[in-house]
């Protein structure tokens, strides 16, 4: 352990505490751990672009993480600091980046997982409009309130690994099809028969067409002039 770094947070740590003392009738005189293994009390939360919190306590003193594991490689000591550059996104831990280096499955439970732990109000993230695929076929309709509100879906039943957060992701690849959802993939994971309807059933549930698309984007009655739509 680096003997300066501890000193420096003996520092930060006294300048904590009087803090605390100043202002909260906070009792932690009588904590039944070492402080300067603890790191800050209060839990680090980050308004934006979503509500995460941070818990020191249960990283260092449930955990047993040192503090090096994190300071200053992934993070530095600062509040908020990692905000500011920007690169602090689901994608990024996803690569194995910030909280993804242990976040990955193996060191600590995967960041597509378990979303409601490090997010206070997960259904609020989810998209209020629904997504919409016009390729290779126009027009196919996926909405989120239905799939999370009504029949009560976790966020990772769908963004573990069969769809990326960022919609026109499936649409790009060559095997968002039919046959693909009949071999229980994308949709067809679910859409099989048993746990919802069935891919090769129903098919204007999904496929809202070109006239239902244009009455969907306000141009009802419009003539679909030099539109491409598939057939
Ligand atoms: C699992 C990762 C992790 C570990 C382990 C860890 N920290 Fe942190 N620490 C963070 C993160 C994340 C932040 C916030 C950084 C940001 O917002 O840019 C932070 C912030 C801090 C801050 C700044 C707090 C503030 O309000 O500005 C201090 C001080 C700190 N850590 C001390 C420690 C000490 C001391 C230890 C070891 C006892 C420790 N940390 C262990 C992840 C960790
Ligand atoms: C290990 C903690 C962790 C887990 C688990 C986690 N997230 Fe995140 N998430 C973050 C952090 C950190 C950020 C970026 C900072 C912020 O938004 O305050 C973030 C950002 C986001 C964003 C903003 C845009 C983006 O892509 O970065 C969305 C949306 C999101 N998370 C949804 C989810 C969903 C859905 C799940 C579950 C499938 C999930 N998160 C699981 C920590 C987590
Ligand atoms: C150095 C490794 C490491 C890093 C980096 C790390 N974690 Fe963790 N985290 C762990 C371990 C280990 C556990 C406990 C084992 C488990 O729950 O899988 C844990 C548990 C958690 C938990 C569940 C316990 C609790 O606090 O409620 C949350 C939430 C969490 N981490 C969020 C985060 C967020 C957000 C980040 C990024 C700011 C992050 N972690 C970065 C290793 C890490
Ligand atoms: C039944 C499946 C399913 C569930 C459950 C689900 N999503 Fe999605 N989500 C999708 C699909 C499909 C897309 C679009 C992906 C694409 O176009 O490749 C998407 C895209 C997103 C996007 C990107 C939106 C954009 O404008 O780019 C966010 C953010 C998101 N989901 C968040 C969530 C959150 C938060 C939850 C849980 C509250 C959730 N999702 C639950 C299927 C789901
Ligand atoms: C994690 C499971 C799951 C996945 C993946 C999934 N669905 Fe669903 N879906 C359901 C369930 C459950 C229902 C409600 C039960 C039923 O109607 O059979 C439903 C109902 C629907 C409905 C009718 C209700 C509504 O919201 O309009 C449509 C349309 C639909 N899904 C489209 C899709 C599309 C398109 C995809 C792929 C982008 C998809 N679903 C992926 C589970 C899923
Ligand atoms: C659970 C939702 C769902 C149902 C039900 C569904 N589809 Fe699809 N369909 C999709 C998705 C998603 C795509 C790929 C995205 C796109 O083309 O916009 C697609 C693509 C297609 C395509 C173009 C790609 C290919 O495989 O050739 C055709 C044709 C098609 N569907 C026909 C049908 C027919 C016919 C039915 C009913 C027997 C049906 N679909 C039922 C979701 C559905």
């Amino acid at each position: 352990m680096n003997q300066h770094r501890i000193t420096a947070m003996g520092l930060i740590m006294l300048a904590g505490s009087l803090f605390l003392t100043t202002n909260a009738t906070k009792v932690t005189a009588a904590a039944p751990y070492d402080e300067d293994a603890y790191g800050p009390e209060a839990p680090i939360v980050w308004e934006k672009p979503t509500k995460v919190t941070f818990s020191h306590k249960t990283h260092t003193m449930d955990a047993g993480l040192a503090c090096d594991s994190c300071h200053d490689e992934l993070f530095i000591m600062e509040s908020g600091a990692v905000l500011t550059t920007g690169k602090l996104t689901m994608a990024a831990m996803a690569e194995g980046k910030f909280c993804g280096s242990c976040h990955d499955g193996n060191t600590a439970f995967a960041s597509n997982t378990k979303c409601a732990s490090c997010h206070t109000d997960v259904n609020g993230l989810a998209p209020q409009d629904p997504i919409v695929w016009t390729k290779p076929v126009k027009a196919v309709i996926f909405n989120h309130k239905g799939h999370v509100e009504d029949f009560s879906l976790e966020c990772d039943a769908c963004h573990d690994d069969t769809f990326a957060m960022q919609k026109g992701t499936a649409e790009k690849a060559a095997d968002f099809t039919m046959q693909a959802l009949y071999d229980g993939k994308y949709c067809g994971k679910c859409h099989n028969g048993k746990t919802a309807f069935a891919s090769d059933t129903r098919c204007n549930t999904c496929h809202i067409g070109v006239k239902g698309h244009n009455r969907m984007m306000g141009n009802d009655g419009a003539h679909a002039t030099g539109s491409k739509a598939g057939h």
